[in-house]
């Protein structure tokens, strides 16, 4: 090998990301200095939160700028250790990007453990998206048992971990999601106790009277927008409103903003919303992780991942994803591990 294919921004992205706006280069490829790793990345994640980057414009990360790698967590292997923190032949997850290869101080990364099988499930329900639905809905919040709990994007990685969390604390769940197989998957196989098609529902506040008829106590957000407006007149006396993500609004920067217009119902409902940064949890994702492991191994919590093969298809699954085109965590497989 002597070369690295990298995804890089094309140009910056206006509207909704396509993937022309993404291109494919080959770089020669890095070599590691003293306390430096080299590592050939096996999975890549694509992720909505990326999109803030992608502007021009600041965000809580600096913008990405047309020639740059795009960002993305991945599992890889470490092939070359110079002294790094990590050994030839560990399995390492972090954000290294698109690309094959990168090189790396292994900051902020971390040795993936045997059990987090398949591998791609280290930036999946046991990395970023899984500690954002753990620590979103249990930390922050906090459905108790028989209250009714409703998710949006349900489907997507966060939202359907977060709902059948809250279904472990014994709450009712019903998600909302786009399309009659993504609600089919949460009533049947998570056994959420009910789904609502957006895009096909007449009306959704009426599809969300009728599947919360006791109103929402624990909305989990991650679109924002009407979906969100159309929660809060739902909610319960009491009830709280997490704020996980905003999905569909990212794509109109530069165009008002849909949401919230009128917040009468945090008065007279005595309603709290409250949102937060997964990365605030890092001293807790071990812990959290080993508790997810023991659900998973006794089946009682389910994932889904969308892999696409090939690093050149990263732009057409990020893309995607503002479609409603992953069903599960949206990855890419670069390459194989033998
Ligand atoms: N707060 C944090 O620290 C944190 C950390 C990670 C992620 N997040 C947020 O969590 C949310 C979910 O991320 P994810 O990685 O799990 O993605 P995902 O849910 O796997 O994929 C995105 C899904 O969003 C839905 N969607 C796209 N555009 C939409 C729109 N305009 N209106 C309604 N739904 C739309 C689509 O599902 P449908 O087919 O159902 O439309 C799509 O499949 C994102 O908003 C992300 O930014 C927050």
């Amino acid at each position: 090998v002597s070369d690295n294919c990298c995804i890089v921004l094309d140009r910056l992205v206006e509207g909704a990301p396509r993937p022309e706006d993404f291109r494919l280069e080959r770089r020669p490829l890095p070599e590691p200095g003293a306390g430096e790793m080299l590592v050939r990345n096996l999975f890549a994640s694509v992720d909505p939160g990326s999109r803030g980057r992608l502007s021009g414009r600041a965000s809580y990360a600096p913008p990405l700028r047309p020639g740059q790698v795009m960002e993305a967590q991945t599992v890889g292997l470490v092939v070359q250790s110079d002294g790094g923190r990590f050994a030839e032949g560990d399995l390492v997850a972090g954000a290294l990007g698109l690309r094959e290869f990168a090189v790396t101080k292994g900051r902020g990364m971390r040795r993936i453990a045997d059990w987090e099988q398949p591998i791609s499930t280290a930036i999946g329900i046991y990395g970023t998206p899984g500690m954002t639905a753990y620590f979103g809905m249990l930390d922050v919040g906090q459905p108790e048992p028989g209250q009714t709990v409703l998710v949006s994007a349900a489907a997507g990685t966060v939202g359907s971990a977060a709902g059948q969390l809250a279904a472990l604390r014994g709450a009712r769940v019903v998600g909302i999601a786009g399309g009659a197989e993504k609600c089919r998957y949460l009533r049947e196989a998570l056994g959420f106790a009910g789904a609502i098609d957006y895009k096909a529902a007449d009306d959704l506040a009426d599809a969300i009277g009728e599947t919360c008829p006791d109103g929402v106590d624990v909305y989990f957000d991650n679109v924002g927008g009407v979906i969100l407006q159309t929660a809060l007149g739902h909610m319960a006396d009491g009830g709280r409103i997490v704020i996980c993500g905003q999905i569909s609004q990212y794509n109109r920067e530069g165009t008002a903003p849909e949401g919230l217009v009128d917040p009468h119902p945090f008065i007279y409902r005595r309603l709290r919303m409250q949102g937060f940064v997964v990365f605030d949890y890092a001293d807790r994702f071990e812990a959290a992780r080993r508790e997810m492991r023991g659900w998973i191994e006794a089946g009682r919590l389910q994932f889904r991942e969308h892999v696409l093969d090939g690093l050149e298809r990263a732009p057409e699954a990020y893309s995607g994803l503002f479609q409603g085109e992953n069903f599960g965590r949206g990855l890419v497989r670069i390459g194989e591990l033998a």
